[in-house]
């Protein structure tokens, strides 16, 4: 029978209650669920709101359920339709009418808001765990490529030399940004909703501080309507998530690319890839390959309950179910996808000698020979002309910047002498580039450094 049947002539009909139900996805959430009804009974008895011996029953049988669903003996029912009526009908056939006032000063509206909190704060803290790991593993390889020189792109066309250490050092910072945006989403979630009741509180002379303080909650919600109203924070994990997931899609992108024999920059080790089911000479990079389809998934999570909270009015909607399907796939994707990723990196072996062809190819030191002529005294638009000049000569002719003769430099203008070859040699280039954030040498170990300075706070 229906906690709530009281008021109703008649049962729910079959189809009302499949699509009612959450207790297929909602379970997960089981121990969360008690916990909060833990602490919640805890507070209503040194409140005096219920005896003192009626709340310990209570939570010495909730700490029962747990361990019998914890080991499978529990057994949910779609009749109760999600885990706080299962959990609560379970309680109240174990104990009996004791169960029934746990209830007391509490709705589904703030026991689910507080349920999604404590089951998200979790969540978060392995997310970033596991970002950290992928932090981790993505400076190693840095630190493995300081010599290793390469083209870097725009418009996928070689522009500039770089190192691969330099290069990976731009996907740390975006993870490091990553990170931080999840501990600042942590942060503001931090706060505990219970006592919110359906929406206007309660009569009772209940203490949300106590009960926030025993579940671990930085702070309570300050109003009780937005306290049951509010799934931004699962908007802005779900944001957030979408953000780290795009991130980890360009990268895998560029390890697809970087594995082609177009490239052939890096190989993958075989525990992370695949092979063909038709074409016997395949390897394929299916995990990047997956990492970036699930991406998409992601923003679909995301872009599910922001249509779903669209225009909803306050407070509590049962709308607001909806939230949970996305914001589990979310989280559950994103924590497959990262240990995957930090794992095939980890193994990713580089082929330095064909980075160091790809930008002996390209004339990616053009600029640094139109930078000669302007410290040579030449106005930079100019320099730009007549390497550019310089640039379609060697195209035509079949030869690179560095392979010009001083006669052939010199028919374009007699500003170049032979210093231009040192000028123009990629590691020179490279290493010229002192400018911090630059690829120098230094400009990358510095970067290297800081980023292990933000690894070690969080140690
Ligand atoms: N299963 C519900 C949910 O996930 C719990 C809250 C139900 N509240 C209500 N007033 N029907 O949203």
């Amino acid at each position: 029978m229906k906690a709530w049947s009281g008021r109703f002539d008649k049962t729910t009909d079959a189809l009302t209650d499949a699509l009612n139900a959450s207790i297929s996805f909602d379970s997960r959430m089981y121990e969360e669920d008690i916990t909060g009804s833990i602490a919640h009974a805890g507070m209503l008895g040194a409140q005096g709101i219920i005896e003192q011996e009626e709340a310990d029953k209570i939570i010495e049988c909730l700490k029962e359920i747990l361990e019998d669903i914890k080991a499978g003996k529990v057994e949910f029912t779609e009749e109760n339709e999600d885990i706080h009526m299962n959990i609560e009908a379970i309680l109240t056939e174990r104990i009996g009418d004791t169960g029934k006032r746990l209830h007391t000063a509490r709705s589904r509206n703030d026991q689910v808001a507080l349920d999604i909190r404590l089951y998200l704060k979790k969540e978060i803290a392995a997310i970033r765990e596991s970002a950290i790991s992928l932090l981790e593993t993505i400076v190693k390889k840095a630190e493995g490529g300081k010599d290793v020189i390469m083209p870097a792109y725009t418009h996928l066309q070689r522009a500039q030399p770089t190192t691969f250490a330099h290069y990976m050092m731009a996907y740390a910072n975006m993870l490091r940004r990553d990170i931080t945006r999840l501990e600042d989403c942590l942060e503001r979630m931090d706060e505990m909703p219970l006592g919110s009741g359906a929406l206007t509180s309660t009569t009772y002379p209940i203490d949300r501080r106590r009960v926030a303080a025993e579940l671990g909650f930085a702070r309570i919600t300050e109003n009780s309507i937005d306290g049951v109203s509010d799934r931004d924070f699962a908007l802005e994990l779900m944001s957030d998530l979408s953000i780290m997931m795009m991130h980890l899609s360009r990268f895998s992108e560029e390890i697809v690319l970087w594995c082609s024999w177009e490239f052939k920059f890096v190989e993958l080790d075989d525990a992370f890839a695949t092979g063909s089911s038709i074409m016997p000479q395949k390897k394929n990079p299916d995990i990047a390959e997956l990492v970036r389809g699930k991406t998409g998934r992601v923003y679909g999570s995301l872009v599910t309950l922001l249509t779903v909270m669209k225009a909803l009015p306050l407070a509590y909607n049962k709308d607001m179910q909806e939230d949970k399907e996305p914001v589990f796939d979310a989280v559950d994707t994103v924590r497959a996808c990262l240990p995957v990723f930090t794992a095939m990196l980890d193994t990713m072996t580089l082929l330095p000698e064909n980075m160091r062809a790809a930008a002996g190819k390209g004339f990616i030191n053009a600029t640094d020979c139109a930078d000669y002529l302007v410290k040579k005294g030449m106005p930079f638009r100019d320099a730009y002309k007549i390497v550019g000049m310089l640039v379609n000569y060697c195209i035509k002719n079949n030869k690179t910047l560095e392979a010009l003769t001083i006669e052939e430099y010199n028919a374009m203008s007699d500003v170049f002498s032979s210093d231009v070859y040192d000028y123009i040699n990629l590691e020179n280039c490279v290493n010229s580039r002192i400018a911090e954030g630059g690829p120098s040498q230094k400009s990358v170990e510095a970067q290297i450094a800081s980023m292990k300075a933000f690894l070690n706070d969080r140690k």
